[in-house]
């Protein structure tokens, strides 16, 4: 691995760096692992405003998942992400809205936000939500969306945001699982200049589920006459019922005094549907305290978070990374945040250059997949942006890999912007594995080191002569710590830290057996890693059956039982095949009940529904039709000689063990099917 030091280059104003120099770093960190109660104790003081501080710093442990931290503190997540910046710098940009069409951009003051969120949430206490319920949001990256949001901690409410681009079908899954009853959405949205139906997707998604009573619907797209069909007593129309609360309107006085919840630490903030190995979509639970400390705290010392800054993360705000750093820890830390409702490319191949030196931003953040899509345009579009303004770029989502750090680096941070390749996941709550600008020597392609509170362990599974054997308990699987350095391993993280998920919602059983109960006291991530000789970690990738694509996460099995719905599917296997902008691609091999069905046309079927039943991002790259798939005399799929075809290895000597396999003569019809199309 190749060394890289960026640390003089990047000269840090070291009055302004949170973090001073490597040896803070290391004396914090030690303390956050060795003494949690006091370094926690700390930070929750030195990062929130407590309504009532707590006395204990955390309690609970990984083999129950019963972990709190601050639990009889209080706190409003109002006073915390807004008001308090709103009294000290009223007409200071919170909100820099870059809509689809760079003409409608626009800014909102920490004074609008706070009007605003007020009145979304004095509408939601006029439709009857209550502490705990369950509000879905389905809406684009808007300021809308973001009021929407604090509106719901405003009165307590937990919200469940669901990715704009996601179909009716994924959003009936989720309505449903959440038992959620009330939703914003808006009537349409725009994308690359098209206007796209989202208050039709909701009608459909919500049909015959009787338990919504209010659709809140925010007119996005003006002056349109698409019908959007309005259901009488259940759907609104939110810019009327805002009215309502308004100077002169029906309720301006009903809820004038209405106060911001002071919530306990422990109470859900939102929930956030992900995709695991197995079965359906999973809602993953994140708490106040815990969570917005760990947020505020990742925030400002991953991107040198300094007064005045300009934060753009161009993530959507349906994924936990538009969660923690669009909306709660930029807020939190006080500086403007960026909503970025387009892509890349629209309406040029500059669109994100335009808006970083428009707005100028001081921070980028954004996913290997993006920069390895403005990388393939070349450097041309570049050229007349001076980037100046600045000082940290970031990268999360999937391993960025040398090549497009180094293009990032170099063309985007101009070789002296400190680069944060950010390690985490919807179930950390916030970043894990990464470089503190100033502090870290960079290394190309490595996330480089764990932050506060995180203390990652490779471990192997059934034991290594070199390694600690730990003691176990009776029938659980072997396995040991890596000490070592220079070692591969499958990457957990010992103990528990602020922001973690506390429980999958309705099903706390599934969420001790994904990720505490498989190696007893640490947090199983799902991925694997490599640890060099200086202690940096490489993250190399999920070894569970999670494909990667564009940075957003699907179950393969969750895949292959939507494709499994078509009539004509008898099989379906889907596996994961490296792409050069997606970071990962869809590869589904499919046996037909009839031999003589029109290839071509079940095909096209195939991809729309998972474009339909999923997402348009789980779109498949290939489609190949076998007339058997690999598997063991026990009926199992033998997915990964699938994924070694896939990877363009084509000799089947290299296979490995074929014996235990049922026809092994379907391999060589699978690898020559595959030669034809790769
Ligand atoms: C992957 C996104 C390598 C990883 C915040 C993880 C990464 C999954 C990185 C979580 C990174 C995220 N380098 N891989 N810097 N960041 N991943 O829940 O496989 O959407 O398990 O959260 O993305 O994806 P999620």
């Amino acid at each position: 691995m190749s060394n890289f030091d960026c640390k003089n280059k990047f000269k840090p104003d070291t009055e302004g760096t949170y973090i001073k120099s490597f040896k803070e770093y290391q004396s914090l960190h030690k303390k956050s692992i060795e003494d949690p109660q006091a370094f926690w104790y700390e930070k929750a003081h030195e990062f929130l405003n407590w309504d009532k501080s707590f006395t204990k710093v955390s309690s609970g442990n990984l083999k129950y998942g019963n972990v709190k931290y601050f639990e009889d503190g209080y706190l409003s997540v109002y006073q915390n992400c807004v008001l308090r910046h709103k009294e000290a710098n009223p007409n200071g940009i919170a909100l820099i809205y870059e809509a689809d069409n760079p003409e409608e951009a626009r800014s909102v003051t920490w004074l609008e936000l706070s009007q605003q969120v007020q009145l979304y949430a004095r509408v939601l206490k006029q439709m009857g939500v209550k502490k705990g319920d369950v509000v879905t949001i389905y809406m684009s990256t808007s300021p809308e969306a973001i009021y929407a949001m604090f509106a719901c901690s405003y009165i307590g409410a937990v919200h469940s945001v669901i990715f704009g681009g996601f179909s009716s079908d994924a959003i009936k899954a989720r309505v449903l699982d959440s038992k959620s009853e009330v939703i914003f959405t808006q009537n349409f949205t725009k994308r690359r200049g098209r206007t796209i139906p989202m208050k039709t997707t909701i009608n459909k998604a919500i049909e015959g589920i009787d338990f919504v009573r209010k659709v809140l619907v925010y007119g996005r797209v003006k002056n349109i006459k698409e019908e959007i069909n309005m259901k009488p007593n259940r759907d609104i129309l939110l810019e009327s019922l805002l009215e309502e609360f308004q100077e002169g309107g029906k309720y301006e006085n009903v809820y004038a005094n209405l106060q911001p919840m002071s919530m306990n630490a422990e109470d859900p903030l939102f929930l956030l549907y992900t995709s695991g190995s197995t079965g359906k979509p999973k809602a993953l639970i994140h708490t106040t305290g815990g969570y917005l400390l760990n947020a505020a705290l990742t925030h400002k010392t991953v991107f040198d978070i300094r007064k005045g800054d300009r934060f753009g993360c161009v993530a959507d705000i349906g994924w936990i990374t538009g969660h923690t750093y669009i909306v709660y820890a930029p807020m939190l830390n006080g500086v403007s945040t960026v909503l970025f409702e387009s892509t890349p490319d629209y309406p040029s191949i500059t669109r994100y250059w335009e808006v970083i030196d428009k707005w100028g931003l001081t921070q980028f953040y954004t996913s290997p997949t993006a920069v390895r899509f403005v990388m393939s345009c070349g450097t041309d579009p570049l050229k007349d942006f001076s980037l100046k303004s600045l000082r940290v770029i970031g990268s999360v989502g999937e391993p960025i890999g040398v090549e497009a750090w180094n293009w990032y680096f170099k063309n985007v941070g101009k070789s002296r912007c400190y680069l944060v390749d950010t390690y985490w996941m919807t179930e950390s709550g916030a970043i894990m594995i990464s470089a503190i600008p100033g502090a870290t020597t960079l290394k190309r392609g490595s996330a480089t080191l764990p932050l506060f509170g995180i203390s990652p362990q490779l471990l192997v599974k059934n034991g290594g002569s070199k390694s600690i054997e730990l003691s176990m308990q009776k029938k659980q699987r072997k396995f040991s710590e890596i000490a070592e350095n220079d070692q591969s391993g499958i990457l957990t993280i010992k103990g528990h830290w602020p922001s973690i998920t506390r429980t999958i919602l309705g099903n706390h059983k599934r969420y001790l057996e994904t990720y505490l109960s498989p190696y007893p006291g640490y947090f199983l991530t799902g991925d694997s890693a490599y640890r060099d000789m200086d202690g940096y970690y490489f993250i190399k990738g999920r070894i569970d059956d999670v494909i990667n694509v564009c940075a957003h996460r699907f179950g393969t099995s969750e895949l292959e039982s939507t494709l499994t719905l078509h009539p004509k599917a008898v099989e379906v296997a889907v596996v994961g095949m490296p792409h050069k902008i997606k970071g990962e691609a869809i590869f589904v091999f499919c046996v037909l009940k009839d031999k003589h069905t029109e290839e071509m046309v079940i095909k096209n079927e195939l991809k729309s529904l998972l474009q339909t039943s999923i997402s348009k991002i789980a779109s498949p790259e290939h489609i190949v039709i076998v007339d058997s798939l690999p598997k063991t005399r026990s009926g199992k799929i033998m997915r990964r000689i699938l994924k070694k075809i896939v990877r363009k290895n084509y000799e089947v000597a290299t296979y490995g063990d074929l014996s235990t396999l049922l026809n092994p003569d379907s391999v060589d019809s699978i690898v020559s099917n595959v030669k034809k199309i790769l």
